[in-house]
């Protein structure tokens, strides 16, 4: 790929690009900032990495230049407000919506073509702010959280069982808050069920520190995580830019799919080079399913306030 875009030079957006980056996923990598100087000398530390971590992205930083991003194919947007400690991600919505709104647009107006990833919080009705804002199909413009998400849920599995996080399959779904819903009976290690291996008990207390994964994170750095929400997000930039066809949990606009109607909520689907190619609907049983209304309504709320914003 010619150009990956990446808005706000953050510890999320950067962690991003240097990931993107480090995967030589295009010719070149913008970051752009709001603050003077700051993507371009976060942009200017990771391309003098190039040589010792051997790749040939270069990586660009701008301040609010959006003709430098023109043409990009991709563009993840992370701007907006981290959270504090004792914030929810819900609490960010008044000062993120307009950022994102405002973000999207000009983004569009430079490369209509892009596919966009929206990272910002509140994560689902952030990815929707943007669907609107963008004005183009909702294949084209989907949210990161499923992955960071199942990636916490890995990683506490593989240290329960003292195994490779890489051999633990998962899946969550719904909301990124703490209405989240992981799924173990989708989860395996390399094809065992992981109810072979670890107790009920256990298992619930790993799904609620999944839950509450970030909050963990806020309550020890005073701010929200990077490492792990910038790399899942070059995850989903690399399955689109190499065509993978892989299949993540993400945040996408539902038409019916799990009974839910006009709301971007994270589901499995399957991406490649024309963004989401299809989304999975898997049976459920009773409690998931209740599990998955309850967090759907946590993120109609917060629509709502979107919606009393009257930004569209
Ligand atoms: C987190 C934030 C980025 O979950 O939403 O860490």
């Amino acid at each position: 790929m010619k150009k990956i875009t990446v808005i706000g030079a953050g510890n999320v957006g950067a962690t991003c690009a240097n990931v993107i980056a480090h995967k030589d996923l295009a010719r070149e990598v913008v970051m752009l900032d709001i603050k003077e100087g700051v993507a371009e000398g976060k942009a200017l530390d990771i391309w003098q990495t190039s040589s010792i971590n051997h790749f040939n992205t270069r990586v660009i930083g701008v301040t609010n230049d959006y003709l430098r991003t023109k043409g990009s194919g991709v563009v993840v947007i992370t701007s907006g407000l981290p959270r504090k400690p004792g914030m929810s991600r819900d609490d960010l919505i008044k000062t993120n919506a307009k950022i994102v709104k405002d973000v999207t647009e000009k983004v569009v107006k430079y490369s209509p073509d892009a596919i966009i990833i929206i990272v910002s919080n509140p994560l689902d009705v952030m990815t929707y702010t943007a669907f609107k804002a963008s004005n183009k199909p909702s294949t084209k413009v989907f949210g990161m959280a499923g992955i960071l998400d199942t990636g916490r849920y890995r990683a506490f599995i593989a240290d329960a069982l003292d195994v490779s996080p890489k051999d633990i399959l998962s899946l969550s779904l719904g909301g990124h808050g703490d209405s989240m819903v992981p799924l173990p009976r989708y989860t395996t290690v390399n094809g065992i069920p992981i109810s072979e291996l670890l107790g009920k008990e256990e298992i619930d207390k790993i799904v609620e520190r999944t839950r509450k994964g970030g909050g963990e994170l806020v309550n020890l750095m005073g701010t929200s995580a990077w490492y792990a929400p910038g790399a899942a997000a070059a995850q989903m930039v690399e399955a689109i830019v190499d065509d993978q066809k892989r299949i993540f949990p993400c945040c996408a606009w539902l038409q019916g799919e799990y009974g839910l109607k006009d709301i971007y909520m994270g589901v499995p689907v399957k991406l490649g080079k024309n963004g989401i190619e299809g989304i999975f609907e898997i049976e459920l049983n009773k409690d998931e399913k209740k599990l998955l209304i309850e967090s759907a309504k946590t993120v109609k709320k917060v629509i709502t306030v979107l919606d009393e914003m009257k930004l569209f």
